[in-house]
């Protein structure tokens, strides 16, 4: 079956997961987010790729980091932005998504960036829009957040160079993160040599092995000898019993802390998504210590969006 992000020419028309995008589409996102990075010194921060197209922002979830860059990088392309707010709109009042689609799609939109609880929802979306509109998943449910994934593996690109010959660890509640699926599809398929799930057996997905993916219980393990290690947030609001004994258990066990992180390689980079949990997954001593580029994350994500929307809005209909 035909990947449903292509066109028929082979070409990244939407951008829903990085899971089964070939690795030559991949490094053409990174390669392109490379050409906008100098843009942010420049005085005039803007590129005219999508002037007169017009980009939704609709938000269904919470986000700081992620509504916030697409929306930069949505003007840094000259595009027209909207961000529909979710809480004030007729989706409040019942409106179905693929309505408020239709009626958006009205107003003439050229690209839909969406975040929705519900996996699968950004898919629905494109697969009911027209030839020429563009959707680009923003975070949906445990599913898959690709442009975070995108960005994971640009920094990674910019402060180790290549990624062969890499261990990367990603740590903690890889069960209910979108962010981990992603990292996984694309680290494997740019060729990292060693790529590592870390956590508590009521955390880890079933089929990790499958995906090429070591395991580990023991972070102590799961971290030695790491050039990257991605920490991931607890995610509390997608938990639904106790699948721990409290944060402070976890904390001891699975917490990153100095202490921990001198078993990984001495110039090993510490990256985290974000919204961090500080003294739960990750202790503030190492978040803002000389290992972290946890900021550099987020400005990276600038440009990463803007090659992404980019992209999908130079595909042909
Ligand atoms: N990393 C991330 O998705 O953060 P936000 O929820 O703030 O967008």
């Amino acid at each position: 079956m035909r990947n449903p992000q292509l066109n028929r020419h082979g070409e990244l028309t939407h951008l829903i997961t990085t899971e089964g995008l070939p690795r030559d589409i991949l490094t053409h996102i990174l390669d392109t987010a490379q050409t906008f990075v100098p843009l942010a010194d420049r005085d005039v921060k803007k590129v005219p790729l999508l002037r007169g197209k017009s980009v939704f922002n609709l938000f269904f979830e919470n986000s700081t980091r992620t509504r916030t860059t697409f929306e930069i990088a949505a003007k840094r392309l000259s595009a027209d932005v909207f961000n529909l707010n979710i809480n004030v709109s007729s989706a409040a009042k019942g409106e179905t998504l693929l309505d408020t689609i239709a009626n958006l799609s009205a107003m003439q939109a050229d690209l839909f960036v969406v975040r929705h609880e519900a996996s699968g929802a950004p898919y629905l979306i494109a697969q009911h829009v027209a030839p020429h509109v563009h959707v680009v998943n923003a975070g949906d449910g445990r599913h898959a957040h690709p442009t975070q994934g995108l960005l994971d593996m640009y920094t990674i690109r910019h402060f180790k160079k290549d990624f062969a010959n890499l261990t990367v660890a990603v740590v903690g509640d890889i069960l209910h993160s979108r962010v981990a699926r992603s990292n996984i599809h694309a680290l494997t398929t740019l060729g990292v040599a060693e790529v590592r799930a870390v956590g508590p057996l009521t955390l880890l997905p079933s089929g990790l092995d499958q995906m090429g993916v070591r395991v580990f219980t023991d972070m102590k393990e799961g971290i030695k000898g790491a050039d990257v290690i991605i920490m991931l947030r607890l995610q509390n609001e997608r938990m639904g019993g106790a699948l721990l004994p409290s944060s402070h258990e976890y904390f001891k066990h699975y917490g990153l802390t100095e202490e921990k992180l001198a078993l990984a390689k001495s110039d090993c980079i510490v990256m985290h998504p974000g919204p961090m949990n500080r003294g739960v997954e990750i202790d503030s001593a190492v978040a803002d210590g000389p290992h972290s580029v946890i900021l550099n994350q987020v400005t990276f994500g600038i440009a990463v969006r803007m090659a992404v929307m980019s992209i999908v809005a130079g595909a042909s209909a």
